[in-house]
Protein backbone atom coordinates (compact mmCIF):
# COMPACT_ATOMS: atom_id res chain seq x y z
CA UNK A 1 0.00 0.00 0.00
CA UNK A 2 1.19 3.09 -1.02
CA UNK A 3 2.40 5.94 1.95
CA UNK A 4 -0.77 8.84 2.24
CA UNK A 5 -0.06 12.43 2.16
CA UNK A 6 -3.16 14.56 3.22
CA UNK A 7 -2.43 18.08 3.12
CA UNK A 8 -4.51 21.52 3.51
CA UNK A 9 -4.48 24.97 2.46
CA UNK A 10 -6.32 27.31 4.99
CA UNK A 11 -10.30 27.87 3.37
CA UNK A 12 -10.48 31.25 2.26
CA UNK A 13 -12.95 34.02 3.46
CA UNK A 14 -15.82 34.46 0.53
CA UNK A 15 -15.82 38.35 1.35
CA UNK A 16 -12.86 38.93 -0.68
CA UNK A 17 -11.61 38.14 -4.45
CA UNK A 18 -8.80 35.91 -4.46
CA UNK A 19 -5.60 37.81 -4.29
CA UNK A 20 -1.76 36.66 -4.49
CA UNK A 21 -1.53 35.85 -0.86
CA UNK A 22 -4.73 32.82 -1.53
CA UNK A 23 -2.54 32.04 -4.96
CA UNK A 24 0.47 32.06 -3.16
CA UNK A 25 -0.65 29.12 -0.16
CA UNK A 26 -2.19 27.25 -2.51
CA UNK A 27 0.49 27.28 -4.47
CA UNK A 28 3.11 25.76 -2.02
CA UNK A 29 0.45 23.00 -1.29
CA UNK A 30 0.25 22.26 -5.02
CA UNK A 31 3.73 21.30 -5.26
CA UNK A 32 3.99 19.74 -2.16
CA UNK A 33 0.92 17.85 -3.48
CA UNK A 34 2.33 17.35 -6.78
CA UNK A 35 6.04 16.41 -5.59
CA UNK A 36 4.49 13.37 -3.43
CA UNK A 37 2.32 12.14 -5.98
CA UNK A 38 5.73 11.80 -8.19
CA UNK A 39 6.68 10.09 -5.05
CA UNK A 40 4.60 7.11 -4.85
CA UNK A 41 2.47 9.01 -2.39
CA UNK A 42 -1.27 8.08 -2.12
CA UNK A 43 -2.05 12.30 -2.07
CA UNK A 44 -5.40 13.74 -0.63
CA UNK A 45 -5.27 17.88 -1.42
CA UNK A 46 -7.85 19.86 -0.13
CA UNK A 47 -8.63 23.71 -0.45
CA UNK A 48 -12.13 25.54 -0.28
CA UNK A 49 -14.22 28.70 1.06
CA UNK A 50 -14.88 29.62 4.79
CA UNK A 51 -18.47 30.53 4.58
CA UNK A 52 -19.56 31.77 7.54
CA UNK A 53 -18.87 34.48 10.29
CA UNK A 54 -19.62 38.12 10.92
CA UNK A 55 -17.89 39.32 8.16
CA UNK A 56 -19.67 36.92 5.43
CA UNK A 57 -22.92 37.92 6.94
CA UNK A 58 -21.63 42.17 6.61
CA UNK A 59 -20.34 41.42 3.32
CA UNK A 60 -23.68 39.92 1.68
CA UNK A 61 -26.07 42.59 3.55
CA UNK A 62 -23.67 45.36 2.01
CA UNK A 63 -24.86 43.85 -0.97
CA UNK A 64 -28.57 43.34 -0.25
CA UNK A 65 -28.72 39.95 -0.94
CA UNK A 66 -28.99 36.48 1.45
CA UNK A 67 -25.74 35.48 2.71
CA UNK A 68 -26.75 31.91 1.03
CA UNK A 69 -27.04 33.37 -2.28
CA UNK A 70 -23.82 35.85 -1.72
CA UNK A 71 -21.55 32.38 -0.73
CA UNK A 72 -22.92 30.54 -3.78
CA UNK A 73 -22.08 33.28 -6.14
CA UNK A 74 -18.74 34.10 -4.37
CA UNK A 75 -16.91 30.90 -3.61
CA UNK A 76 -16.80 30.53 -7.29
CA UNK A 77 -14.49 32.85 -7.69
CA UNK A 78 -12.22 30.71 -5.72
CA UNK A 79 -12.86 27.89 -7.76
CA UNK A 80 -12.14 29.82 -10.97
CA UNK A 81 -8.40 30.50 -9.15
CA UNK A 82 -7.68 26.80 -9.22
CA UNK A 83 -7.84 26.21 -13.14
CA UNK A 84 -6.30 29.97 -13.50
CA UNK A 85 -3.11 28.50 -11.66
CA UNK A 86 -3.43 24.89 -12.52
CA UNK A 87 -3.63 23.73 -8.93
CA UNK A 88 -4.25 20.04 -8.76
CA UNK A 89 -6.94 19.41 -5.90
CA UNK A 90 -8.44 16.92 -4.90
CA UNK A 91 -11.51 17.91 -3.20
CA UNK A 92 -13.15 21.50 -2.20
CA UNK A 93 -14.77 22.04 0.94
CA UNK A 94 -17.25 24.76 1.32
CA UNK A 95 -18.17 25.48 5.21
CA UNK A 96 -22.38 25.32 3.97
CA UNK A 97 -22.30 22.29 2.75
CA UNK A 98 -24.43 19.59 4.96
CA UNK A 99 -20.94 16.63 5.16
CA UNK A 100 -19.18 19.79 6.25
CA UNK A 101 -22.41 21.41 8.83
CA UNK A 102 -22.73 17.40 10.38
CA UNK A 103 -18.67 16.98 10.96
CA UNK A 104 -19.19 20.32 13.20
CA UNK A 105 -21.70 18.96 15.27
CA UNK A 106 -20.24 16.22 15.72
CA UNK A 107 -16.77 17.53 17.13
CA UNK A 108 -18.87 20.25 19.45
CA UNK A 109 -20.57 17.31 21.08
CA UNK A 110 -17.27 15.23 21.43
CA UNK A 111 -16.22 18.10 23.56
CA UNK A 112 -19.35 18.54 25.49
CA UNK A 113 -19.16 14.81 25.98
CA UNK A 114 -15.89 15.11 27.26
CA UNK A 115 -16.61 17.73 29.29
CA UNK A 116 -14.62 20.61 27.67
CA UNK A 117 -17.18 23.03 26.86
CA UNK A 118 -19.27 25.39 29.68
CA UNK A 119 -21.76 28.15 29.20
CA UNK A 120 -20.60 31.64 29.92
CA UNK A 121 -20.90 35.39 28.86
CA UNK A 122 -18.40 36.87 27.06
CA UNK A 123 -17.73 40.57 27.63
CA UNK A 124 -14.50 41.88 25.85
CA UNK A 125 -13.30 43.04 22.51
CA UNK A 126 -13.62 41.50 18.95
CA UNK A 127 -12.01 41.91 15.79
CA UNK A 128 -14.45 40.92 13.06
CA UNK A 129 -11.67 41.71 10.22
CA UNK A 130 -9.73 38.49 12.33
CA UNK A 131 -12.88 37.10 13.79
CA UNK A 132 -10.53 36.94 16.66
CA UNK A 133 -11.19 38.00 20.56
CA UNK A 134 -9.23 40.32 22.45
CA UNK A 135 -8.25 41.18 26.15
CA UNK A 136 -7.81 45.05 26.64
CA UNK A 137 -4.27 44.44 27.36
CA UNK A 138 -3.54 43.04 23.68
CA UNK A 139 -4.79 46.17 22.37
CA UNK A 140 -2.39 48.46 20.24
CA UNK A 141 -3.66 51.95 19.96
CA UNK A 142 -7.58 51.10 20.20
CA UNK A 143 -7.25 48.14 17.35
CA UNK A 144 -6.13 44.56 16.99
CA UNK A 145 -2.26 43.88 16.84
CA UNK A 146 -3.35 43.70 13.31
CA UNK A 147 -4.83 46.78 12.72
CA UNK A 148 -7.88 45.37 12.37
CA UNK A 149 -10.82 47.78 14.25
CA UNK A 150 -12.37 46.00 17.69
CA UNK A 151 -15.80 46.09 18.59
CA UNK A 152 -16.95 45.50 22.56
CA UNK A 153 -19.22 42.15 23.04
CA UNK A 154 -21.44 41.09 25.83
CA UNK A 155 -23.25 37.88 24.82
CA UNK A 156 -23.90 34.76 26.48
CA UNK A 157 -21.16 32.19 24.82
CA UNK A 158 -20.02 28.89 25.47
CA UNK A 159 -16.58 28.77 26.65
CA UNK A 160 -14.12 25.91 25.55
CA UNK A 161 -11.67 25.27 28.59
CA UNK A 162 -8.39 26.47 26.64
CA UNK A 163 -6.77 27.33 29.85
CA UNK A 164 -6.46 23.74 31.05
CA UNK A 165 -4.69 22.70 27.73
CA UNK A 166 -1.23 24.17 28.37
CA UNK A 167 0.84 21.92 29.88
CA UNK A 168 -0.48 19.47 26.96
CA UNK A 169 0.38 21.44 24.34
CA UNK A 170 3.70 22.50 25.68
CA UNK A 171 4.39 18.79 25.99
CA UNK A 172 3.35 18.44 22.52
CA UNK A 173 5.19 20.70 21.09
CA UNK A 174 8.49 19.66 22.78
CA UNK A 175 7.97 16.35 21.79
CA UNK A 176 7.05 16.77 18.19
CA UNK A 177 9.78 19.87 17.19
CA UNK A 178 8.96 20.13 13.63
CA UNK A 179 5.53 20.73 14.64
CA UNK A 180 5.54 24.12 13.84
CA UNK A 181 7.48 25.82 11.17
CA UNK A 182 9.81 27.60 10.37
CA UNK A 183 11.43 28.14 13.92
CA UNK A 184 10.68 31.83 14.36
CA UNK A 185 6.72 30.95 14.42
CA UNK A 186 7.81 27.99 16.72
CA UNK A 187 9.38 30.63 18.79
CA UNK A 188 6.38 32.50 18.30
CA UNK A 189 3.83 29.53 19.98
CA UNK A 190 6.22 28.85 22.57
CA UNK A 191 6.29 32.34 24.14
CA UNK A 192 2.39 32.46 23.88
CA UNK A 193 1.31 29.24 25.41
CA UNK A 194 3.89 29.27 28.13
CA UNK A 195 2.41 33.03 28.98
CA UNK A 196 -0.94 31.48 29.97
CA UNK A 197 -3.99 30.64 27.94
CA UNK A 198 -7.84 31.86 28.69
CA UNK A 199 -10.56 30.17 27.94
CA UNK A 200 -12.21 30.29 24.47
CA UNK A 201 -15.49 31.88 23.63
CA UNK A 202 -16.92 29.60 20.83
CA UNK A 203 -20.60 31.00 20.36
CA UNK A 204 -21.75 34.06 19.33
CA UNK A 205 -25.76 34.94 19.80
CA UNK A 206 -25.84 38.54 18.02
CA UNK A 207 -25.81 37.42 14.83
CA UNK A 208 -26.86 34.30 12.74
CA UNK A 209 -24.69 33.40 9.99
CA UNK A 210 -23.23 30.50 10.92
CA UNK A 211 -23.38 26.29 12.28
CA UNK A 212 -26.05 26.25 15.09
CA UNK A 213 -25.08 24.97 18.30
CA UNK A 214 -26.67 21.18 18.49
CA UNK A 215 -29.61 21.78 20.71
CA UNK A 216 -28.95 25.36 21.54
CA UNK A 217 -30.89 26.94 18.45
CA UNK A 218 -29.83 30.61 20.31
CA UNK A 219 -26.11 30.02 19.32
CA UNK A 220 -24.11 29.78 16.45
CA UNK A 221 -20.37 27.90 16.84
CA UNK A 222 -17.76 30.29 16.80
CA UNK A 223 -16.16 30.95 12.88
CA UNK A 224 -12.89 29.47 14.08
CA UNK A 225 -14.01 26.57 15.38
CA UNK A 226 -16.58 25.83 12.28
CA UNK A 227 -13.90 26.50 10.07
CA UNK A 228 -10.64 24.47 11.75
CA UNK A 229 -13.41 21.66 11.24
CA UNK A 230 -13.18 21.74 7.64
CA UNK A 231 -9.98 19.43 7.67
CA UNK A 232 -11.80 16.68 9.36
CA UNK A 233 -14.68 16.69 7.24
CA UNK A 234 -13.40 16.69 4.05
CA UNK A 235 -12.13 12.98 4.91
CA UNK A 236 -15.59 12.15 6.40
CA UNK A 237 -15.45 12.52 10.02
CA UNK A 238 -18.68 12.72 10.32
CA UNK A 239 -19.79 9.78 7.72
CA UNK A 240 -19.79 6.51 9.97
CA UNK A 241 -19.97 4.57 6.91
CA UNK A 242 -16.88 6.26 5.35
CA UNK A 243 -14.97 5.87 8.10
CA UNK A 244 -11.73 3.80 6.05
CA UNK A 245 -11.48 7.57 4.34
CA UNK A 246 -10.91 8.90 7.55
CA UNK A 247 -8.89 6.72 9.38
CA UNK A 248 -6.42 6.23 5.63
CA UNK A 249 -5.88 10.40 5.65
CA UNK A 250 -6.55 11.51 9.33
CA UNK A 251 -4.04 13.01 10.57
CA UNK A 252 -3.00 15.51 8.17
CA UNK A 253 0.68 15.62 6.97
CA UNK A 254 0.44 19.34 6.74
CA UNK A 255 -1.71 22.46 7.45
CA UNK A 256 0.05 25.11 5.32
CA UNK A 257 -1.27 28.71 6.54
CA UNK A 258 0.20 32.14 6.56
CA UNK A 259 1.64 33.29 9.45
CA UNK A 260 -1.38 35.58 10.52
CA UNK A 261 -3.61 32.96 11.28
CA UNK A 262 -0.88 30.61 12.78
CA UNK A 263 -2.01 30.40 16.57
CA UNK A 264 -5.37 28.77 15.54
CA UNK A 265 -3.72 26.55 13.78
CA UNK A 266 -1.14 25.82 16.44
CA UNK A 267 -2.80 26.38 19.79
CA UNK A 268 -6.72 26.15 19.58
CA UNK A 269 -6.65 23.20 16.66
CA UNK A 270 -4.44 21.09 18.06
CA UNK A 271 -6.81 21.93 21.68
CA UNK A 272 -9.63 21.21 20.20
CA UNK A 273 -8.60 17.80 18.66
CA UNK A 274 -7.03 16.43 22.10
CA UNK A 275 -10.30 17.40 23.79
CA UNK A 276 -11.84 15.55 21.19
CA UNK A 277 -9.65 12.63 21.86
CA UNK A 278 -8.46 12.86 17.89
CA UNK A 279 -5.06 12.52 16.93
CA UNK A 280 -3.07 15.84 15.92
CA UNK A 281 -1.60 16.98 12.48
CA UNK A 282 2.13 16.51 12.15
CA UNK A 283 2.95 19.86 10.82
CA UNK A 284 1.99 23.17 10.25
CA UNK A 285 3.70 25.40 8.45
CA UNK A 286 3.12 29.62 8.40
CA UNK A 287 4.29 31.27 5.18
CA UNK A 288 5.25 35.01 4.74
CA UNK A 289 3.52 37.69 3.43
CA UNK A 290 3.73 39.90 -0.10
CA UNK A 291 3.95 43.47 -0.19
CA UNK A 292 3.72 45.05 -3.65
CA UNK A 293 6.63 47.30 -5.19
CA UNK A 294 7.65 47.74 -1.21
CA UNK A 295 4.15 48.38 0.35
CA UNK A 296 2.18 46.96 2.18
CA UNK A 297 -1.03 45.39 0.39
CA UNK A 298 -4.75 46.38 0.71
CA UNK A 299 -8.17 47.52 -0.56
CA UNK A 300 -7.81 50.79 0.69
CA UNK A 301 -4.87 51.22 -1.35
CA UNK A 302 -5.99 49.77 -3.99
CA UNK A 303 -2.74 47.36 -4.75
CA UNK A 304 -4.21 44.10 -4.29
CA UNK A 305 -2.52 41.98 -6.73
CA UNK A 306 -4.86 39.67 -8.90
CA UNK A 307 -3.88 36.87 -9.59
CA UNK A 308 -5.55 36.34 -13.03
CA UNK A 309 -4.56 39.30 -14.77
CA UNK A 310 -0.20 38.57 -13.59
CA UNK A 311 -1.52 34.78 -15.05
CA UNK A 312 -2.55 36.55 -18.07
CA UNK A 313 0.59 38.88 -18.30
CA UNK A 314 3.20 36.77 -17.63
CA UNK A 315 2.22 33.22 -18.19
CA UNK A 316 1.35 30.39 -15.00
CA UNK A 317 4.86 28.89 -15.48
CA UNK A 318 6.14 32.58 -14.80
CA UNK A 319 4.25 33.46 -12.09
CA UNK A 320 4.63 29.72 -9.99
CA UNK A 321 8.55 29.92 -10.82
CA UNK A 322 8.41 33.35 -9.26
CA UNK A 323 6.80 33.34 -6.29
CA UNK A 324 8.80 30.41 -5.17
CA UNK A 325 12.17 30.71 -6.28
CA UNK A 326 12.38 34.79 -5.24
CA UNK A 327 11.77 34.59 -1.51
CA UNK A 328 12.81 31.57 1.13
CA UNK A 329 9.36 29.74 1.73
CA UNK A 330 8.52 31.27 5.17
CA UNK A 331 9.92 35.23 4.98
CA UNK A 332 8.08 38.08 3.67
CA UNK A 333 8.53 39.13 0.11
CA UNK A 334 7.85 41.99 -2.15
CA UNK A 335 6.41 41.49 -5.58
CA UNK A 336 8.00 43.62 -7.80
CA UNK A 337 7.21 43.43 -11.45
CA UNK A 338 10.82 43.96 -12.93
CA UNK A 339 12.33 41.27 -10.72
CA UNK A 340 9.84 39.14 -12.02
CA UNK A 341 10.59 39.98 -15.71
CA UNK A 342 14.34 39.66 -14.65
CA UNK A 343 13.85 36.40 -13.26
CA UNK A 344 11.73 35.34 -16.58
CA UNK A 345 14.13 36.21 -18.62
CA UNK A 346 17.34 35.06 -16.98
CA UNK A 347 16.48 32.12 -15.43
CA UNK A 348 13.32 30.57 -17.59
CA UNK A 349 14.40 32.25 -21.15
CA UNK A 350 17.91 32.58 -21.02
CA UNK A 351 18.63 29.55 -19.02
CA UNK A 352 16.41 26.67 -18.96
CA UNK A 353 14.27 27.69 -22.26
CA UNK A 354 17.56 28.19 -24.48
CA UNK A 355 19.14 25.03 -23.02
CA UNK A 356 16.45 23.38 -24.63
CA UNK A 357 16.36 25.30 -27.66
CA UNK A 358 19.54 25.01 -28.62
CA UNK A 359 19.96 20.99 -28.05
CA UNK A 360 16.66 20.21 -30.03
CA UNK A 361 17.75 22.76 -33.04
CA UNK A 362 21.35 21.18 -32.84
CA UNK A 363 19.64 18.02 -33.02
CA UNK A 364 17.55 18.65 -35.80
CA UNK A 365 20.35 20.39 -38.34
CA UNK A 366 22.89 17.84 -37.56
CA UNK A 367 21.22 14.42 -36.68
CA UNK A 368 18.62 14.17 -38.87
CA UNK A 369 15.51 15.40 -36.46
CA UNK A 370 16.87 11.87 -34.52
CA UNK A 371 18.09 11.82 -30.95
CA UNK A 372 21.19 9.90 -31.06
CA UNK A 373 20.86 6.52 -29.12
CA UNK A 374 22.74 6.07 -25.46
CA UNK A 375 26.41 6.51 -25.78
CA UNK A 376 28.25 3.15 -25.20
CA UNK A 377 30.82 5.07 -22.80
CA UNK A 378 30.56 8.10 -20.78
CA UNK A 379 33.69 10.40 -19.91
CA UNK A 380 33.44 11.50 -16.80
CA UNK A 381 32.18 14.77 -17.57
CA UNK A 382 29.03 13.32 -18.93
CA UNK A 383 28.48 11.52 -15.67
CA UNK A 384 28.92 14.54 -13.62
CA UNK A 385 26.35 15.96 -15.41
CA UNK A 386 23.85 13.15 -15.76
CA UNK A 387 24.17 12.47 -11.88
CA UNK A 388 24.03 15.84 -10.47
CA UNK A 389 20.12 15.50 -10.82
CA UNK A 390 19.49 11.59 -10.28
CA UNK A 391 21.83 10.62 -7.91
CA UNK A 392 20.63 13.53 -5.32
CA UNK A 393 16.93 13.08 -5.37
CA UNK A 394 16.85 12.26 -1.41
CA UNK A 395 18.13 15.85 -1.06
CA UNK A 396 15.10 17.36 -3.21
CA UNK A 397 13.27 14.95 -1.08
CA UNK A 398 14.91 16.54 1.82
CA UNK A 399 13.90 20.21 0.43
CA UNK A 400 10.43 19.39 -0.21
CA UNK A 401 9.59 18.05 3.41
CA UNK A 402 11.29 21.29 4.79
CA UNK A 403 9.57 23.57 2.28
CA UNK A 404 12.59 25.02 1.08
CA UNK A 405 11.33 25.76 -2.34
CA UNK A 406 14.07 28.50 -3.25
CA UNK A 407 16.57 26.02 -2.11
CA UNK A 408 14.87 22.97 -4.41
CA UNK A 409 14.80 25.32 -7.78
CA UNK A 410 18.08 27.07 -7.09
CA UNK A 411 19.78 23.10 -7.13
CA UNK A 412 18.29 22.82 -10.11
CA UNK A 413 19.60 26.16 -11.95
CA UNK A 414 23.18 24.74 -11.21
CA UNK A 415 22.50 21.71 -13.05
CA UNK A 416 21.36 23.89 -15.71
CA UNK A 417 23.87 26.37 -15.57
CA UNK A 418 26.21 23.36 -15.79
CA UNK A 419 24.63 21.87 -19.11
CA UNK A 420 24.57 25.00 -20.87
CA UNK A 421 28.39 25.75 -20.04
CA UNK A 422 29.15 21.85 -21.12
CA UNK A 423 27.51 23.07 -24.09
CA UNK A 424 30.14 25.48 -24.42
CA UNK A 425 33.07 23.73 -23.58
CA UNK A 426 32.32 20.45 -25.33
CA UNK A 427 31.51 22.26 -28.66
CA UNK A 428 29.27 20.01 -30.46
CA UNK A 429 29.42 22.10 -33.80
CA UNK A 430 32.87 21.94 -34.07
CA UNK A 431 32.86 17.83 -32.98
CA UNK A 432 30.65 17.89 -35.79
CA UNK A 433 33.94 17.17 -37.79
CA UNK A 434 35.97 16.12 -35.82
CA UNK A 435 34.08 13.21 -33.79
CA UNK A 436 30.75 12.85 -35.10
CA UNK A 437 29.89 10.13 -32.77
CA UNK A 438 31.54 12.25 -29.64
CA UNK A 439 28.88 14.96 -30.85
CA UNK A 440 26.03 12.77 -30.83
CA UNK A 441 26.97 11.73 -27.56
CA UNK A 442 27.70 15.21 -26.07
CA UNK A 443 23.66 16.08 -27.48
CA UNK A 444 22.73 13.05 -26.04
CA UNK A 445 24.00 13.52 -22.54
CA UNK A 446 22.59 16.92 -23.01
CA UNK A 447 19.03 15.60 -23.69
CA UNK A 448 19.05 13.11 -20.94
CA UNK A 449 19.88 16.08 -18.70
CA UNK A 450 16.86 18.17 -19.86
CA UNK A 451 14.90 15.05 -19.36
CA UNK A 452 15.61 14.98 -15.53
CA UNK A 453 15.55 18.60 -14.99
CA UNK A 454 12.05 18.49 -16.24
CA UNK A 455 11.34 15.80 -14.49
CA UNK A 456 11.74 17.23 -10.86
CA UNK A 457 10.45 20.65 -12.05
CA UNK A 458 7.26 19.35 -13.21
CA UNK A 459 5.75 20.43 -9.45
CA UNK A 460 6.79 23.82 -9.86
CA UNK A 461 6.36 24.07 -13.66
CA UNK A 462 3.45 21.73 -14.59
CA UNK A 463 2.82 23.62 -17.83
CA UNK A 464 5.97 23.68 -19.16
CA UNK A 465 7.77 20.88 -18.29
CA UNK A 466 4.78 18.98 -19.87
CA UNK A 467 5.61 20.62 -22.94
CA UNK A 468 9.03 19.27 -22.79
CA UNK A 469 8.59 15.88 -21.72
CA UNK A 470 5.76 15.81 -24.68
CA UNK A 471 8.39 16.84 -26.75
CA UNK A 472 10.99 14.55 -26.02
CA UNK A 473 7.90 11.69 -26.16
CA UNK A 474 8.13 10.77 -22.85
CA UNK A 475 5.73 8.38 -21.71
CA UNK A 476 3.49 9.64 -19.02
CA UNK A 477 4.37 6.91 -16.73
CA UNK A 478 7.62 7.51 -17.06
CA UNK A 479 7.42 11.02 -15.69
CA UNK A 480 7.64 10.34 -11.58
CA UNK A 481 11.03 10.25 -9.83
CA UNK A 482 11.59 6.19 -10.32
CA UNK A 483 12.34 6.44 -13.88
CA UNK A 484 15.04 9.47 -13.08
CA UNK A 485 17.45 7.13 -13.08
CA UNK A 486 16.19 4.81 -16.13
CA UNK A 487 18.11 6.64 -19.00
CA UNK A 488 16.18 8.11 -21.93
CA UNK A 489 16.62 5.72 -24.95
CA UNK A 490 17.30 8.48 -27.81
CA UNK A 491 16.31 7.16 -31.64
CA UNK A 492 13.13 9.38 -31.72
CA UNK A 493 12.33 11.70 -34.40
CA UNK A 494 12.27 15.01 -33.20
CA UNK A 495 11.42 18.51 -34.54
CA UNK A 496 12.57 22.32 -33.82
CA UNK A 497 10.61 23.84 -30.49
CA UNK A 498 8.90 27.21 -30.77
CA UNK A 499 10.44 28.80 -27.40
CA UNK A 500 8.70 28.25 -24.23
CA UNK A 501 9.19 31.46 -21.98
CA UNK A 502 9.47 33.93 -24.54
CA UNK A 503 11.46 37.06 -23.59
CA UNK A 504 9.64 39.94 -21.67
CA UNK A 505 10.85 43.58 -22.62
N1 LIG B 1 -10.69 31.88 6.62
C1 LIG B 1 -9.45 32.01 7.28
C2 LIG B 1 -8.71 30.69 7.31
C3 LIG B 1 -9.44 29.55 7.95
S1 LIG B 1 -8.55 28.08 7.86
C4 LIG B 1 -9.34 27.01 8.83
C5 LIG B 1 -8.60 33.05 6.56
N2 LIG B 1 -8.91 33.30 5.30
S2 LIG B 1 -8.24 34.43 4.41
O1 LIG B 1 -8.92 34.35 3.15
O2 LIG B 1 -8.28 35.69 5.05
O3 LIG B 1 -6.72 34.17 4.25
C6 LIG B 1 -6.21 33.05 3.71
C7 LIG B 1 -4.71 33.04 3.54
O4 LIG B 1 -4.23 34.09 2.71
C8 LIG B 1 -3.96 33.14 4.86
O5 LIG B 1 -3.09 32.03 4.96
C9 LIG B 1 -3.18 34.42 4.73
O6 LIG B 1 -1.96 34.36 5.39
C10 LIG B 1 -2.99 34.54 3.24
N3 LIG B 1 -2.67 35.90 2.87
C11 LIG B 1 -3.49 37.00 2.89
N4 LIG B 1 -2.77 38.08 2.47
C12 LIG B 1 -1.50 37.72 2.19
C13 LIG B 1 -0.37 38.35 1.65
N5 LIG B 1 -0.33 39.66 1.38
N6 LIG B 1 0.73 37.60 1.38
C14 LIG B 1 0.73 36.23 1.59
N7 LIG B 1 -0.32 35.60 2.09
C15 LIG B 1 -1.38 36.34 2.55
O7 LIG B 1 -7.69 33.56 7.16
Amino acid sequence: MKNTYYITTPIYYVNDLPHIGHAYTTLSCDILARFKRLDDFDVFFLTGTDEHGQKVETAANNKNVKPHDFVDEVSQNFKNLLNCMNFSTDDFIRTTEKRHIKSCHKIWNALIDNGHIYLGKYAGWYAVRDEAFFLESELIDGKAPSGAPVEWVEEPSYFFNLSKWQDELLSFYDENKDFISPISRRNEILSFVKGGLKDLSVSRTSFSWGVNVPNDDNHIMYVWLDALTNYLSACNYSEDDKKDFFSKYWPANIHMVGKDIIRFHAVYWPAFLMAAKLPLPKKIFAHGWWTNEGNKISKSLGNVINPFEIVEKYGIDQVRYFLMREVPFGNDGDFSNSQLVNRVNSDLANSYGNLFQRVVSMICKNCDEEVPLKPKNFKIEDLILINSIKDHIDDYRFLIDNQKFDQYLKNIWITISNANKYVDEQAPWSLKKSDFSRMEDVLYILLETVRQVSILLQPFMPVSSKAILDHLKIADDERDFKSLGKMYEGGINISTPLPLFPRIN
